[in-house]
């Protein structure tokens, strides 16, 4: 049986639109993406590349680039797009009545599989 653990974070309509939020769990930095769409993805706040805060980076439909050095990130999947290689970790999101929840229950587990696995999961709210 798998446990979640739903932390409400604030209101999805104060983050803009093509904008991020920034919160931390633990020592995790994660990044709540707004699309211009409406989608809402989290990813950890790290760019597999060389740590850049992929949360001050440009979104632009399903994805966000680097502020560094333009390397993309799906947010649905964390992975990087095109010939780049790397990923970052997803972490579970919802919006229920306008307020945006993380599952932070895996958080320490992501951590703890992050030098051995490949990135996993999907972060879109539903
Ligand atoms: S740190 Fe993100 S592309 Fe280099």
């Amino acid at each position: 049986m798998t446990t979640t653990n739903w932390t409400s974070i604030g209101r999805l309509d104060e983050i803009p639109k093509q904008g991020a939020r920034i919160v931390l769990a633990g020592k995790m930095k994660i990044a709540i993406f707004h699309t211009v769409e409406g989608e809402v993805y989290a990813i950890e706040d790290r760019c597999p590349h060389l740590g850049g805060p992929l949360s001050q980076g440009i979104v632009h439909g399903g994805q966000v680039t680097c502020p560094l050095h333009n390397l993309v990130i799906d947010l649905k999947s964390g992975a990087a797009v095109g010939p780049d290689d790397g990923c970052v970790h997803t972490i579970p999101v919802r919006v229920d009545d306008g307020v945006v929840s993380l599952d932070t229950t895996g958080v320490a587990g992501v951590r703890a599989v992050a030098a051995t696995s490949q990135c996993a999961g999907d972060s879109k709210a539903a």
